[in-house]
């Protein structure tokens, strides 16, 4: 669904004619129109603007802010039941946002962060290694953005800690690429943001909440007290089921650690002070 006549159904088409080749039969459409989408069970939202060269995502909250807010309204409307998976960014404010404008419980609200941080540098490390992407567990937890929080010793690479296989230089440099993993991508494209990756990461938490298949999964949802933050979105590992997240793992953190999320976290609730300034 977009706002945009013949966007949707454009690009509904392209995927459809892929069915008799990938070998799905799911039914598809695009629409202009949320009476098409009602009685969802889950609804993705990627409406609004991305980032263009040199722009943070930071940058793109006033004006996403008044389309997720229009959006998410349209979606309870039609879909007062379903889960919502939030993409737009910044996306911890725009989660935080769904869910004071759907009122849903914290549960039903999710955000995509962490997956794509984590396989992100999981994807460095596997280069870096020469090994499969496959053998690394990346640990990637806080504010999707510059405050993002990698913690290395969490990080495995076929069950070994990464602080054990590779010097910290070179573990800092595969953090920092990460860091700026999106905005290095938008460069290079000129127009446009990163899509394979994001969609690989929507559809796993997608198939996790279908398929109820209760897997952990590192995503933006609000703590309410878990790691000692309260009524903000971050990213932390969650169970993922058929009712959404089902449980928010506790990671047993080192005191710095926990103070650096401290530090992610007042990174996006300064977001939230200055959306609640923007409605007025
Ligand atoms: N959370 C993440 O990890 C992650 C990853 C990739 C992209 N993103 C974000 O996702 C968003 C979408 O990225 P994209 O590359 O698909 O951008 P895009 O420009 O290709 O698509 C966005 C679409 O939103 C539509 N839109 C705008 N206002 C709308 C409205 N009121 N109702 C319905 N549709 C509306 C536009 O017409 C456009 O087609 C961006 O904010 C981007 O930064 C987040």
């Amino acid at each position: 669904m977009d706002i945009i006549q013949g966007l949707p159904q454009g690009k509904a088409l392209d995927i459809l004619q892929s069915a008799p080749i990938l070998n799905f039969n799911s039914h598809l459409i695009g629409t202009n129109s949320y009476q098409e989408t009602a009685d969802s069970d889950v609804v993705i939202i990627t409406s609004g603007l991305g980032r263009k060269p040199g722009m943070t995502r930071d940058e793109l909250l006033l004006a996403n802010m008044k389309i997720v807010a229009e959006v998410t309204h349209n979606v309870v409307n039609h879909s007062p039941e379903c889960i919502i998976i939030m993409v737009t960014n910044p996306v911890d404010a725009m989660t935080h946002l769904a869910i004071q404008t759907s009122k849903f419980p914290r549960n039903r609200v999710i955000g995509l962060s962490g997956i794509l941080d984590a396989a992100r540098f999981g994807s460095f490390i596997a280069t870096e290694l020469k090994t499969s992407a496959a053998n690394v567990s990346a640990c990637v937890l806080g504010e999707h953005g510059k405050n993002m929080l990698i913690i290395p010793r969490l990080t495995t690479v076929s069950g070994t800690p990464l602080t054990e296989i590779l010097p910290r230089e070179t573990i800092d440099k595969l953090a920092e690429r990460t860091i700026k993993g999106g905005a290095e991508i938008v460069n290079l494209l000129k127009t446009g943001s990163a899509f394979f990756a994001p969609s690989a990461a929507i559809a796993q938490m997608a198939e996790a909440i279908i398929l109820d298949k209760k897997e952990a999964l590192p995503c933006a949802a609000r703590l309410d007290g878990e790691y000692g933050i309260k009524d903000t979105v971050l990213g932390v590992p969650v169970k993922l089921g058929k009712n959404g997240i089902e449980q928010i793992i506790e990671l047993d953190l080192t005191k710095e650690e926990r103070q650096a999320l401290a530090t992610s976290a007042k990174a996006v609730q300064e977001l939230v002070k200055i959306m609640s300034s923007g409605r007025g």
